[in-house]
């Protein structure tokens, strides 16, 4: 099996880590949610009533996130405890973007995420992993959709899972979410030079892996 690091990036909804998770699966490499461990930082933060961006920093210094991975679910367990559902709350998904903007926790979380893909074999998704994290993955893709596309994906998995939501609260919700994503000052949302484009708004999801696997073929095939 090739040693490759695959690095994929865009904004919310986009389909990244439902895609990076079969990805890893099929190439039976790991696969590590970065968005999670932002949302571990926030969940903590509200746990704590903590808002200012020192206690939050200091929050994720010293916070012990655990990623698994079983039958297609990431499980999250922080400091010990399971959160796996807590963190993908409206609560914390509407904090999340002003935490990702603190450039102390982004530089706690740039040194874990680092030491978890040192040992190669995996797929990475965030927004700043091809741009900051691992600028020498060895497949870059930025994975994106039309808006009215991600917040429909969205709505639909929270629908789902038993809450009730609007969907044009939740558009807008994104849409504000993009925008500090790509306009925060440290490593914002934006496509690396060397990225492929992926657009999954008429996409499947199999369409979209079978492309992503297809560019690592190519890249095992050009070496
Ligand atoms: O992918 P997600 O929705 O779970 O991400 C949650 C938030 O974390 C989102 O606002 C973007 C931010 N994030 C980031 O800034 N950098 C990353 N590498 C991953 C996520």
């Amino acid at each position: 099996m090739e040693n490759l690091v695959i690095a994929i990036d865009g904004p919310a909804g986009a389909g990244k880590s439902t895609v990076a998770q079969i990805v890893a699966q099929r190439l039976a490499y790991t696969y590590i949610d970065t968005g999670a461990m932002y949302r571990a930082v926030a969940w903590k933060a509200l746990q704590l009533s903590k808002f200012a961006s020192e206690d939050i920093a200091a929050i994720a210094a010293d916070i012990d996130i655990q990623l698994t991975y079983k039958n297609g679910c990431t499980f999250v367990q922080i400091d010990g405890q399971d959160a796996t559902e807590a963190i993908r709350t409206p609560e914390v998904s509407k904090m999340v973007a002003e935490v990702a903007q603190i450039a102390d926790v982004r530089r706690y979380l740039l040194i874990l995420q680092r030491r978890m893909a040192e040992n190669g074999q995996v797929v990475m998704d965030g927004r700043d992993i091809g741009t900051h994290v691992l600028p020498n993955a060895d497949i870059k893709i930025f994975l994106t959709a039309s808006i009215e596309a991600r917040a429909l994906r969205r709505w639909r998995e929270l629908i789902a899972k038993g809450y009730q939501v609007d969907f044009e609260q939740l558009k807008a919700d994104i849409a504000c979410r993009d925008k500090k994503d790509c306009e925060r000052e440290f490593a914002p949302l934006v496509q690396a030079e060397d990225a492929v484009f992926l657009d999954t708004t008429h996409l499947s999801i199999e369409e979209a892996v079978c492309e992503i696997l297809r560019l690592c073929d190519k890249r095992i095939s050009d070496v």
